[in-house]
């Protein structure tokens, strides 16, 4: 329970529709209290009329007691009919008022989640699979909401209910509602045990179905792999496999639900049996009317929908307990990254690494060992060496995705953690190796950085990126949805499309890693044309493992085992025939062959 304290926040923000509720939930019980009296008055009546009727002799006096009998049951109706009306109308308040407060607690909670989502790190999302991220906002999010709304609607009108009723109960004949009660705990911890077990079950349900939906999703998007390899028989027989296990889980359940109804029906039904024949026992005692038989049979009834729901309630309880832990728990989680600082620099250009180290912390790989260099602002460099060398990880670093192990970062002289870190990356440009594109209309990819961008800029930028003319093939142009309910795009094409939605930044550093690797080589000279132009007050930096003969960098950082090997021009470096010379003779090879 300790778990759900973090949403007394809520409760106080929604205190008045919580209130409210309370009230309606209290009115509803008061007039479905009354509601059997009448029951009990209209059957006595009728009781005392008809033995008046039985001792009278006169006819015309038979026929006033008939009328006044009929006139009075008339009455007893209405009241009863107006009575059912204000229940019901308190009832739709009820849940106006409690429903409604626990859809803004989801709603609060979910953007809570949301906003907190985008606070943390790629290594957060490195460690954490992304179906439990989803289910975090979905699921957890959802049952918590079963707590705030039903289970606490349901909750004040057992606490009410069983005070008035039982209140009423004790008025009318102790004895008898004493033999009346006993079978309903028996119920309710019956319900409480079998809900448990359904909702155990559904569970395992849920999860196989979410087995079966990644299946189905891979074999489609795997689809041209299976059918190359013939491998079409055997994944459905997989599918198949999993399918069945489906079905017995399911039938499983089915067993369970099967047996649920009759088990309620059979317990409800005793206290029935009970009422009356304890009931008819002390009518003969005399000590209450048949009238008030009737009446405890409503009474029963009434008390058996809120003792089925104390089970219910108590498991819906115990999961949102379980489910706001995991919530509170990723609230918890820190940022790696640290931001205390708030103030905003206009950034120049200059950068600088000062003895960076970095391991990853979830594997323990040291990615970079003690890099030093520097750039002033306005210089092209590239950082070149073999995969897994650190290339991304130096373009990570400078965008603060991850904090050094060691070493310092700057920026124009001021460390990269004093940044203000929203203020410092929206002056950096960064195209990341992985490309992505959001399931969007080319234009607004391209206009990522600002959506008020107009249309004649975006084409502009397109046409640095040299992606222009491909995109002007497409039947939409720019407003061809990308994704996969838009058309699928060549590596080359995305990656040029990202090119664009950094140039269109604007900013005064632009990292482009390995964004090239999948452009032939005439687009690729033409790009590095327009950049030559285009880039010429920024600071770049292009990673790379290919050479660009054609862009004269003014200084390339050669990495080479985790740490830099050399550090020069293309001339200086071909010179000292070091690594920089091997890759370069080695692509001059494969080029000519
Ligand atoms: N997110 C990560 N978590 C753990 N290790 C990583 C991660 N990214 C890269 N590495 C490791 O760090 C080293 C450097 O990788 P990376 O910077 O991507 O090299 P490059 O970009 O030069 O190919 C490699 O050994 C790689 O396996
Ligand atoms: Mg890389």
């Amino acid at each position: 329970m300790r778990h759900l304290k973090a949403l007394n926040k809520y409760f106080i923000k929604y205190k008045w529709l919580l209130l409210l509720g309370v009230l309606f939930v209290t009115l509803t019980n008061v007039f479905s209290v009354i509601q059997p009296r009448y029951i009990r008055e209209a059957i006595d009546f009728a009781f005392q009329k008809k033995q008046e009727y039985d001792a009278q002799l006169n006819v015309e006096a038979k026929d006033t007691i008939v009328n006044t009998l009929t006139r009075g049951l008339l009455f007893i109706v209405l009241y009863y009919v107006g009575f059912t009306v204000l229940r019901g109308l308190f009832m739709f308040l009820m849940r106006q008022t409690i429903i409604v407060m626990s859809r803004h607690v989801e709603y609060d909670q979910k953007n809570e989640l949301y906003a907190h989502y985008q606070k943390l790190t790629p290594a957060f999302y490195k460690k954490n699979n992304t179906g439990d991220l989803m289910s975090r906002v979905a699921e957890d999010v959802g049952r918590v909401r079963q707590y705030v709304g039903p289970a606490v609607m349901y909750f004040l009108n057992l606490v009410v209910t069983f005070i008035l009723v039982i209140g009423v109960m004790i008025h009318i004949s102790p004895t008898l509602t004493l033999y009346v009660l006993l079978p309903l705990p028996i119920l309710s911890i019956s319900i409480y045990y079998v809900n448990n077990i359904i909702q155990k079950k559904s569970e395992l349900i849920q999860a196989q179905l979410s087995n079966l939906t990644s299946i189905a999703q891979e074999t489609f998007s795997g689809i041209r792999v299976i059918k190359a390899y013939a491998q079409e028989k055997n994944t459905e027989n997989y599918f198949e496999e999993n399918c069945e296990e489906y079905k017995n889980r399911s039938l499983s359940l089915s067993k369970v639900d099967a047996m649920f109804q009759p088990l309620m029906i059979l317990l409800i039904g005793l206290s029935t049996l009970i009422t009356i024949l304890v009931g008819g026992i002390e009518v003969m005692h005399g000590n209450i009317t048949p009238g008030n038989v009737a009446e405890f049979m409503i009474y029963v009834n009434m008390l058996t929908w809120p003792v089925t729901s104390l089970g219910w309630v108590a498991s819906i309880i115990q999961r949102a307990a379980a489910s706001q832990k995991r919530i509170n728990e990723f609230l918890d989680t820190k940022p790696d990254i640290e931001t205390p600082f708030k103030t905003n620099y206009s950034i120049n250009g200059n950068i600088t690494f000062k003895n960076v180290s970095f391991t990853y912390p979830d594997t323990g790989v040291e990615a970079l060992k003690n890099i030093s260099f520097e750039i002033r602002s306005g210089e092209k460099i590239a950082i070149i060496g073999r995969t897994g060398s650190g290339k991304t990880t130096i373009a990570d670093l400078l965008v603060r995705m991850y904090d050094p192990t060691e070493g310092e970062i700057y920026i124009d002289d001021i460390e990269l953690k004093k940044y203000n870190l929203e203020n410092m990356r929206s002056q950096v440009s960064y195209v990341p190796q992985d490309v992505f594109l959001f399931g969007d209309s080319i234009k607004n990819n391209i206009a990522f950085s600002n959506t008020s961008t107009s249309l004649e800029t975006v084409k502009q930028y397109a046409q640095f990126a040299s992606i222009d003319e491909e995109i002007e093939q497409f039947k939409d142009q720019y407003e061809t949805i990308v994704g996969e309910r838009g058309v699928t795009l060549s590596g080359g094409q995305k990656q040029r499309i990202s090119i664009a939605r950094a140039f269109l930044k604007n900013a005064p550093i632009i990292i482009l890693d390995d964004c090239l690797s999948a452009v032939d080589a005439n687009t690729e000279k033409s790009i590095l044309a327009n950049m030559r132009n285009y880039l010429q007050n920024k600071t770049a930096i292009i990673i790379t493992h290919r050479i660009f003969s054609l862009l004269e960098f003014d200084k390339i950082i050669v990495l080479d085992g985790h740490s830099v090997a050399e550090i020069g021009t293309h001339r200086e470096l071909m010179e000292h025939r070091g690594v920089y010379y091997d890759i370069f003779e080695t692509q001059q090879a494969e080029e000519s062959a």
